[in-house]
């Protein structure tokens, strides 16, 4: 006999591949498929993604998850989906053709128009209504390259014909056959546009833009029911769709990060460390970004988060761009085999430096080399390079939000690596607790969506459900641990003064 549930299904649509999660109300994993898809380089810096098959694989991996977990589609009871954030894609609201490919968060593509559109002004309005800053990671900017680049974007855009999403927009608008073009609180908090204190898309800053209001989706809450998905693409049941957020929102309610000053650190393509600081939306003076957290009802909460570009991509392109490695999980053995890098530094700046430096124009570098430096050092120094980025975004929260971190919830594909988890609480001098799913992402946007159902009735009920697989307390000697991050910082500040 077939298991009856609730259970409930997220979509999360990443940067390198597209994931469907089947939940029990248990919160364990029933089942899982993952489908990687094409990235287009067009040049140094620039990275796009065809919208088409990002929906592809988002339909095969839905499909192929039911299948896997061999349960009636009438036993789930909601569906989630939890997006890479800032991502643009801009189509034609009467056929659902998209005008141009996405333009991916990592993309450089808009670096030279920030920089023409620089002034105090401009940056002092930017960070107030946003909490970000004008880079090119942020769509409003990508949506103005659009505009100034693609034949005949702006004019469309004008007469109202087409529409504007980040990949959440994008994918509930098509699972949804073209009915519901809505957008979360956290997605529309990457935007650029929208004003995270007030709660709306701001004036000023869609005329900053030159964005027509028409293209922009409704804003709503992150666990409600949005609309209904096409009986077509899941086994001829209109199951709701009934919670959004932005993938590292998401980690961090999956890892049940409710109470200010907890945090979560995700090590996907990039990495991304986020704090709840409740109510309070605090201001940034160290270079983080001042992001929503989610909003549930009426009830907004938000977070500091420090960005950083690339984290787990290092190790794909030491697999495939230095072919050091055949598979990534090769990654601890090897580093693990050497005591130390022997003074070598890897800044993976492949796109520029995120948090707290935002520089778009620097790229990466290794120093240190010497005859005696070996694949293994290399790969050493890839895995540590996460490490010390991510301590780099860990000293510029402490000092905005003027507390010490107590402990790092951990998760995403790479921390599935001890050696990397255990250097991360080195580097650091706290615990790292890594829970049982480290899928965190899909996890939070399942529960955001069986929140909005009746699945779970509150998120006390889901904090219990949080449960530890690993702690890793930090164990390097403090003089030790001080030497190798100054090492770092040199390392990044050399890669700085270097002309890209
Ligand atoms: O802001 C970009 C972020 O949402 C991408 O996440 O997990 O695809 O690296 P990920």
């Amino acid at each position: 006999m077939k298991a009856k549930g609730p259970f409930v299904v997220a979509i999360d649509q990443g940067t390198t591949s597209s994931r469907a999660m089947i939940f029990d109300a248990q919160g364990g994993v029933v089942s899982s498929a993952q489908r990687e898809f094409e990235q287009i380089f067009p040049r140094s810096g620039w990275v796009e993604h065809r919208p088409r098959d990002i929906l592809t694989s988002v339909q095969v991996t839905l499909t192929e998850a039911m299948h896997k977990a061999g349960i009636e589609a009438s036993a789930v009871a909601g569906i989630g989906i939890t997006n890479q954030r800032e991502t643009t894609v801009v189509w034609d609201r009467a056929s659902g053709e998209p005008v141009y490919n996405a333009l991916v968060w990592q993309s450089r593509h808009s670096a030279e128009l920030c920089e023409a559109m620089r002034s105090e002004a401009v940056d002092a309005l930017v960070r107030e209504r946003t909490g970000l800053l004008l880079d090119a990671y942020f769509s409003a900017t990508k949506l103005k390259w659009l505009f100034e680049h693609v034949e005949g974007v702006r004019e469309r855009a004008q007469r109202g014909e087409l529409l504007f999403g980040t990949i959440d927009s994008w994918l509930v608008w098509n699972l949804t056959g073209g009915r519901t073009h809505v957008t979360d609180v956290t997605n529309a908090s990457r935007t650029l546009l929208y004003d995270i204190h007030r709660q709306g898309w701001d004036e000023d800053l869609l005329a900053l833009f030159g964005v027509p209001a028409s293209m922009l989706p409704q804003v709503r809450g992150c666990s409600e029911i949005y609309g209904r998905i096409e009986p077509k693409y899941f086994f001829g049941r209109d199951v709701p769709i009934c919670g959004i957020a932005g993938d590292q929102q998401a980690a961090l309610f999956g890892q049940a990060c409710f109470e200010p000053g907890m945090a979560k650190n995700t090590y996907g393509t990039g990495c991304f460390m986020l704090m709840n600081t409740g109510a309070k939306a605090v201001p940034s003076r160290h270079g983080l970004l001042t992001t929503l957290a989610w909003k549930l009802g009426d009830e907004v909460e938000y977070a500091l988060e420090g960005s950083i570009f690339v984290a787990g991509s290092v190790v794909q392109w030491l697999r495939d761009g230095l072919r050091l490695l055949d598979r990534a999980e090769q990654s601890q053995a090897s580093a693990e085999s050497v005591d130390s890098t022997e003074d070598v530094y890897l800044v993976p700046a492949f796109a520029g430096l995120g948090a707290p430096y935002w520089r778009s124009d620097v790229r990466g570098a290794i120093f240190g080399l010497s005859r005696g430096t070996s694949r293994e050092h290399l790969v050493r120094a890839a895995l540590e390079s996460m490490a010390y980025q991510t301590r780099d975004v860990l000293a510029a929260m402490e000092a905005d939000a003027d507390i010490a971190l107590k402990e790092l919830r951990a998760d995403g594909g790479a921390i599935g690596n001890d050696f990397l988890a255990q250097f991360q609480s080195d580097m650091l001098g706290v615990p790292l607790l890594r829970p049982r799913i480290t899928e965190t992402t899909a996890l939070g946007a399942a529960y955001l969506a069986g929140l909005a159902v009746g699945v779970w009735d509150s998120r006390e009920q889901i904090a219990r459900l949080w449960q530890q697989d690993r702690r890793f307390d930090p164990a390097m000697e403090a003089s030790r641990r001080e030497r190798l991050y100054r090492g770092w910082q040199a390392a990044v500040q050399a890669t700085m003064g270097f002309p890209a």
